[in-house]
């Protein structure tokens, strides 16, 4: 008999049918002489009962060990009272097997495949054997998730008039700012393609090409460290788009997200979601993608403290700084003063002088500068953060530059350190506007988003310096970020399409006009043949994903992810090449050879 059913999909209405499904046996167990088998496929499990009357060639159930693939013919019938199962969907009935066939037998699982017992398996284990790990419901579950996403996404945007288009793999460096993944070309010895770290300038071409709305769920390379969040080999919803303004390109988007988290996580986000500026971010948070959802907004302080006899407060605020906190709300006694002289040393790390606290107690308060603080100071300070007994409050004085986002890194270091991330509840999504055009590293001016990113106000480099770095500092870019929960979920920028304007964004990054031909001339001179105003932006999904499914990481979310360090343990790539493939490309491995990470 033909599969009549999926076994999770069976349910009390289907009583009495005779009814044919294949799954995997869960778990069995032996009761009454009869024998009790979960079988579990793609939409879950169900109960089988086993018996010498009922089942033909019972005795050879005894064989069925863990993960052997068994079809079996039987009948639908409601459970008795007493034995029916809440926590299953399928818990009120059982299926009666009269026969059955052993369709696959199975090696014995190196790993427990009950959700319960996943935490006890080691991640290297459940990626070497990944397929196994996608029968439990918990992965499956994510895999499902990220299809229903994609699915809505395209839906919406198959509606709105974009074209699905791909972009090549093998390419030319593309300038995210990461380390390129580079494959040498056989058939020109010497040479090497990179893979793409986005899509970025191809989508740019096709509106050049008169495309006008773009999109790509598009795989992108990036060789840099991973993280919780990062991921070598990750997937961009990336879209490009011709002929739109800001205001209403970023509210086409963030109803694209929130149509999609509706349908695929049944999750209701109100819009139009908040827009706040870079400067506002960094002035209130100490971040440009901060958790709201746990307070602890920054406050400055300087004109409270600056005539204090702390010199650090005075003298930081006299010489053009600031003096910058939050509260940390109840904890002080959670925090010896070992953990804060780790949080100091937190704060130094992340740039700082030092960090300042102040413990609020029933009595007082308790600081290692306690002999300095003003009894008005303190006044003050206690009634700006609003604190009560058990606060904490961080203080930094410093530049403003440096203060802001050590505080940032501190709050959500703290946040963390308390699970304010976890238990905070609801989505915080958010659009973060004008970010600053440029950055500076090493002494060099660099682009904060890429370099075809769009100035917020064009006219304002024609008077400006092109050596004044900090001028260039200080201009604001059309580019923006999309932020859920503390996670940048995708970012993008209206892109230039003057080619003088391109060429003196070229000129103050330092980039020669033939560095410029040889990187990305094929690029620039599309641009010379009547390019159109163009904007775009790439989510970043298994982002998306991990934090919708509260993942503790995003491989969990990836249907065949990387390690931490990039190494691949289902295939054990990266994998040393064939010496007759070397010979091919003309290449000779000089390093050292490493075979596992
Ligand atoms: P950006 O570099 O900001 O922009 O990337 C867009 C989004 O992709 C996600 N992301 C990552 N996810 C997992 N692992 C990584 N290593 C990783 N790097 C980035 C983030 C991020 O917000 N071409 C531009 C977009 C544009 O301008 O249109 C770009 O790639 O969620």
């Amino acid at each position: 008999m033909e599969r009549t059913h999926r076994c999770g999909d069976i349910r009390v209405e289907d009583t009495g049918e005779d009814v044919s499904i294949v799954g995997w046996v869960h778990r069995a167990r032996d009761h009454g002489g009869k024998r009790f088998v979960d079988l579990r496929d793609r939409a879950g499990l169900v109960q089988v009962v086993f018996s010498p009357e009922e089942t033909t060639e019972f005795h050879r159930t005894q064989d069925f060990g863990r993960e052997w693939l068994v079809q079996v013919t039987g009948t639908v019938q409601e459970r008795p009272d007493g034995t029916k199962n809440e926590d299953l969907d399928t818990g009120d009935i059982e299926i009666h097997a009269s026969d059955f066939e052993v369709v696959n037998e199975s090696e014995m699982p190196p790993f427990s495949l009950d959700e319960e017992k996943r935490n006890e398996t080691r991640e290297e284990l459940r990626m070497e054997y990944r397929y196994l790990d996608m029968r439990k419901q918990r992965v499956a579950d994510n895999i499902r998730k990220r299809h229903a996403f994609l699915q809505a996404c395209r839906e919406y945007l198959n509606d709105n008039e974009f074209l699905e288009v791909e972009t090549p793999y093998l390419t030319k460096s593309t300038p995210e700012g990461a380390r390129d993944f580079v494959v040498p070309a056989r058939n020109f010895p010497g040479n090497f393609y990179a893979l793409p770290q986005s899509p970025q300038l191809f989508k740019q071409l096709l509106m050049v090409g008169g495309m006008e709305r773009y999109y790509q769920v598009a795989r992108c390379f990036r060789d840099e460290d991973t993280r919780k969040d990062r991921q070598p080999e990750f997937t961009q919803l990336d879209l490009e788009v011709s002929f739109m303004d800001q205001d209403d390109f970023l509210t086409m988007m963030e109803e694209l997200v929130t149509n999609a988290l509706a349908e695929a996580f049944r999750v209701e986000i109100e819009t139009p979601v908040d827009r706040i500026t870079h400067e506002e971010a960094m002035n209130r948070y100490g971040s440009d993608r901060p958790d709201r959802r746990y307070g602890m907004e920054l406050h400055d302080v300087s004109d409270l403290v600056k005539d204090s006899e702390l010199n650090i407060f005075s003298s930081t605020v006299e010489s053009g700084g600031v003096v910058k906190g939050f509260r940390l709300e109840g904890h002080a006694d959670d925090l010896s003063n070992n953990d804060m002289d780790d949080l100091i040393e937190f704060a130094q790390e992340e740039g700082a002088g030092g960090l300042i606290w102040i413990k609020l107690t029933s009595e007082g308060f308790e600081s290692p500068v306690e002999s300095y603080l003003e009894t008005e100071v303190m006044r003050s300070l206690i009634s700006e953060f609003d604190a009560q007994a058990g606060d904490v409050l961080f203080l930094v004085a410093d530049d403003i530059r440096t203060a802001n986002p050590v505080l940032g890194a501190l709050r959500r270091h703290v946040a963390e350190r308390f699970g304010m991330d976890a238990e905070a509840e609801g989505y915080d999504l958010y659009w973060i506007v004008d970010f600053p055009m440029f950055d500076e590293q090493d002494g060099q001016v660099t682009p904060e988003h890429h370099p075809f990113t769009m100035p917020k106000h064009p006219d304002r480099l024609e008077n400006i310096d092109t050596d004044d770095t900090d001028a260039l500092l200080n201009l604001d870019s059309d580019a923006y970020d999309i932020v859920l929960n503390g996670f940048e979920i995708g970012g993008g920028s209206r892109r230039i399409h003057d080619p003088d304007l391109q060429n003196t964004i070229f000129d103050i990054l330092g980039l020669s006009e033939d560095e410029v031909d040889e990187r990305f001339g094929w690029f620039v001179d599309a641009f010379q043949y009547g390019a159109p105003p163009h904007r775009g932006i790439a989510f970043g999904i298994d982002r998306i994903l991990m934090i919708m499914q509260d993942e503790p990481n995003i491989r969990e979310v990836i249907p065949f992810p990387k390690s931490k360090s990039g190494y691949d343990y289902l295939t054990g790539a990266p994998a040393e090449p064939r010496d007759d493939q070397l010979d091919g490309l003309g290449i000779e491995v000089t390093v050292e050879k490493q075979d596992e990470e």
